[in-house]
């Protein structure tokens, strides 16, 4: 259940910490090295946006910021996860988000602005532990209709890697997308939305 491993096979993400840059931004493993860049911890605590660089991001790869606290991921997904993703919707709770936390421009299948790049909150929706990266499809400890997502070991949440919930488990929506939004292809900000608004 480690999701800070990296496995090489076509199935599965790879998750390793990348630089993560920005006036705001705070990569787990990178905090000690943009501490000069970082806002104060006031600011931090009420919710600075946190820039992060995707640029080196590998497909398949998971990497972790901080973000008001909680853990945000961001996961490059192959075009095989895309592909199994649309055939979830029987298994699951909520597949159309209807009843979950997401911006606007987040409410579609892919659950994301991008249809590769996923963007959540880490913490499940049940009593908020932080589920693990399992890319992997039908691994033995979690059988055959596991078809990769993440698996929250506390109480045995599923949630497939649009961050869907499965039916059947404690947690009782799927995973919070927080707002965010791109500046470019490569930098993306945690905690603000688009600067336009509706009127
Ligand atoms: S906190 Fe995740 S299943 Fe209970």
């Amino acid at each position: 259940m480690n999701n800070e491993g990296v496995d090489k096979s076509k199935r599965q993400f790879l998750t390793s910490a990348l630089t993560v840059v920005g006036a705001v931004g705070t990569g787990y493993l990178a905090v000690p090295f943009l501490a000069q860049m970082q806002p104060s911890a006031k600011a931090m605590a009420a919710g600075a946006p946190v820039q992060v660089d995707i640029s080196k991001m590998e497909t398949g790869q998971l990497i972790r910021v901080a973000w008001r606290g909680k853990p945000v991921w961001i996961v490059n997904r192959t075009e095989e996860v895309l592909t199994t993703l649309s055939t979830l919707n029987d298994k699951l709770r909520d597949p159309l988000s209807n009843e979950s936390i997401q911006p606007p421009y987040s409410k579609n299948p892919n659950r994301s602005i991008k249809p590769d790049i996923f963007i959540a909150v880490g913490l499940c929706t049940h009593l908020g532990c932080s589920p693990t990266f399992r890319p992997e499809i039908a691994p033995v400890d979690l059988g055959n209709d596991w078809k990769g997502g993440f698996f929250c070991p506390c109480h045995g949440s599923w949630f497939d890697l649009a961050g869907r919930v499965y039916r059947g488990v404690p947690a009782p929506t799927n995973l919070e997308i927080p707002p965010h939004r791109y500046v470019n292809d490569s930098l993306i900000i945690i905690g603000e939305d688009t600067v336009e608004k509706a009127a």
